[in-house]
């Protein structure tokens, strides 16, 4: 029998630009996946249900690309809010395709990250990108950038697009998050951005800003400057809502939460889903986001990335 957890995470800057190869930084978080995985019977099945590809689409990609062998029992446990933008299902490949690699003698953080993207992409029809994923693995801060740089992980291409995955320096921070309650679809929000950026030149020079925002964020991140990097979530929230990502909702629990934290922004594709407050008075931020109508937690950044036993 095998345990595998892996991380959720959010974006913390540079969400969006980086279709357009600018750099993003994404955190793993400590809300976790965990999945036991016990080989034994004829068919698979997920918490005593039958391994359905429509119902466990994830689950059923990862068997097909990794096991033929006898049947699983697999049992799910997500300590993850089912809030659009977190990496939930990254965060259940990652354990789940953690565990399939344990159970095959063949795991290794870079093997668990690329097959996770493979699941990922199959299940979501090849829109997937791997940052959710690669976070999710590595845990910790990791940058995506379009060129390699230093502390580099690995580089991961589809088509014409290549990641290139880093990890990158991050002192402990408290996030709080702020769920919405809507939801918006990543591929609707990516399709309006570029859009956007086709016919307009200031959709252009917003996603360069958004690079510039982000590299900053980079060294602020590094440098432990919690005060500056708040500062560069506020600026890209705002560019974020010139693109036209930002709701009416996102835009208030960001409001609400900036007096207490350092600064605010959506995170993920906007258009519903979370947004992320940088704070020290962390009970103070998620009561005023409960205030508003936000369904609040309370987050650090997960250091280990995905674990198994
Ligand atoms: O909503 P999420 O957390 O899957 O983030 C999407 C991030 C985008 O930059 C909008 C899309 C992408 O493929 O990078």
């Amino acid at each position: 029998m095998v345990t595998a957890k892996a991380p959720g995470k959010a974006i913390l800057l540079g969400e969006h630009a980086v279709v357009f190869g600018e750099p993003a930084i994404a955190v793993a978080l400590d809300l976790e996946t965990t999945v036991t995985v016990d080989v034994g019977g004829e068919r698979s099945q997920v918490n005593e249900r039958p391994l359905n590809h429509k119902a466990h689409a994830y689950l059923y990609e990862a068997v097909k690309l990794l096991w033929d062998e006898r049947g699983l029992d697999i049992k799910v446990e997500s300590g993850l809010p089912s809030a659009g933008g977190l990496g939930s299902s990254a965060a259940l490949t990652v354990a789940f395709v953690a565990a399939l690699s344990k159970l095959r003698d063949d795991f290794s953080e870079e093997a668990v990250a690329r097959r996770s993207y493979e699941v990922e992409s199959a299940a979501q029809d090849g829109r997937a990108s791997p940052t959710d994923t690669s976070t999710s693995t590595h845990g910790g801060a990791v940058l995506v950038s379009k060129d390699r740089g230093e502390k580099f992980l690995w580089r991961i291409s589809r088509g014409e697009r290549t990641w290139n995955l880093h990890e990158t320096p991050c002192p402990d921070i408290t996030l709080v998050v702020g769920y919405t309650g809507e939801r918006g679809r990543t591929a609707d929000q990516v399709a309006k951005v570029a859009r956007f950026v086709e016919k307009n030149a200031l959709g252009r020079d917003v996603i360069k800003d958004i690079g510039t925002v982000t590299r900053q964020g980079k060294s602020a991140l590094a440098d432990g400057d919690l005060k500056r990097l708040g500062a560069l979530m506020n600026r890209d929230h705002d560019l974020l809502h010139i693109l036209g990502v930002s709701t009416p909702r996102l835009d208030a629990l960001v409001e609400a939460a900036r007096p207490h934290s350092f600064g605010a922004k959506l995170t993920g594709a906007g258009g519903g889903g979370c947004m992320i407050a940088l704070t020290e008075k962390p009970e103070e931020t998620a009561a005023a986001i409960l205030l508003r109508g936000g369904e609040p937690h309370i987050v650090k950044v997960n250091k280990a990335g995905v674990t198994v036993q």
